[in-house]
């Protein structure tokens, strides 16, 4: 067991399923000792998918249950709707709070259906840039930040939402996509290597990068601590 609600089984994730019976993207059910687990896609999911790769212990990626976490660019809720039955259990048992920006008005909708049976998930529809039209609902600092908004300025997107929103010594997530940045024709390697370094510049350490190809190509998550 990663945690008490994620499962490595052979080489495929399991998130036991805080809603009986509901499948949210197509993934497959099924049952351990009588428990009902969701199918955790990595191909669909960013989190998994670094879950998957990382050659740290895998659980340090995952925050902590019942605590509040930010997640920018929420997309339709595929990685989300598993990082709900880890953080909050059936029925929110656990207490747990999941901010989930994004700007699309129909990853919105999807979302607010997906809250409606999973309580301590709070959509939002906003602007990952524009902390002010919805910065109110995260009143207190997180310890976990995640992002994912494949746009450019991505690293300049992340560092000005930790230095609002994650605790020092929080762990902030960043998905990076290649393609999304301004291309300077140096590659990929190079590309990393720059976002690597203004992320220590700018008071992070990157505690590991991982390599998401095969998964989804292109990408890298930066997993890093604030300590500035
Ligand atoms: C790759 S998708 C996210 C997929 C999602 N993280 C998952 O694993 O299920 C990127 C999302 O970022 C959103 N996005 C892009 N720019 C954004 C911004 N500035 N603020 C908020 N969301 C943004 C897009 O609408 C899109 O839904």
């Amino acid at each position: 067991m990663l945690s008490w609600a994620i499962r490595l089984d052979g080489r495929t994730l399991w998130s036991e399923n805080a809603v009986f019976g509901a499948s949210v993207y197509g993934e497959s059910l099924r049952k351990f000792s009588g428990t009902e687990y969701r199918r955790w896609d990595p191909t669909r999911s960013k989190l998994a998918a670094a879950i998957l790769r990382t050659k740290r212990n895998k659980s340090l990626l995952l925050p902590e249950p019942g605590s509040t976490v930010l997640y920018l660019g929420a997309g339709h809720g595929t990685s989300i709707s598993h990082l709900h039955d880890h953080l909050c259990g059936a029925d929110n048992d656990l207490n747990g709070r999941i901010v989930a920006v994004d700007l699309a008005p129909r990853c919105l909708r999807d979302l607010t259906y997906l809250a409606r049976s999973r309580t301590g998930l709070v959509p939002i529809l906003g602007d990952a840039r524009k902390h002010t039209s919805w910065g109110v609902l995260v009143p207190h600092p997180v310890n976990w930040l995640f992002q994912d908004v494949a746009q450019s300025g991505q690293v300049e997107i992340f560092v000005t939402a930790c230095r609002r929103f994650l605790n020092l010594g929080g762990l902030g997530l960043l998905s990076l996509k290649a393609a999304s940045e301004r291309w300077t024709g140096e590659g990929e390697h190079v590309l990393f290597n720059k976002v690597a370094t203004q992320l220590t510049e700018s008071g992070f350490e990157v505690e590991e990068r991982i390599k998401l190809t095969g998964y989804e190509d292109n990408h890298v998550l930066f997993v890093t601590r604030r300590v500035e």
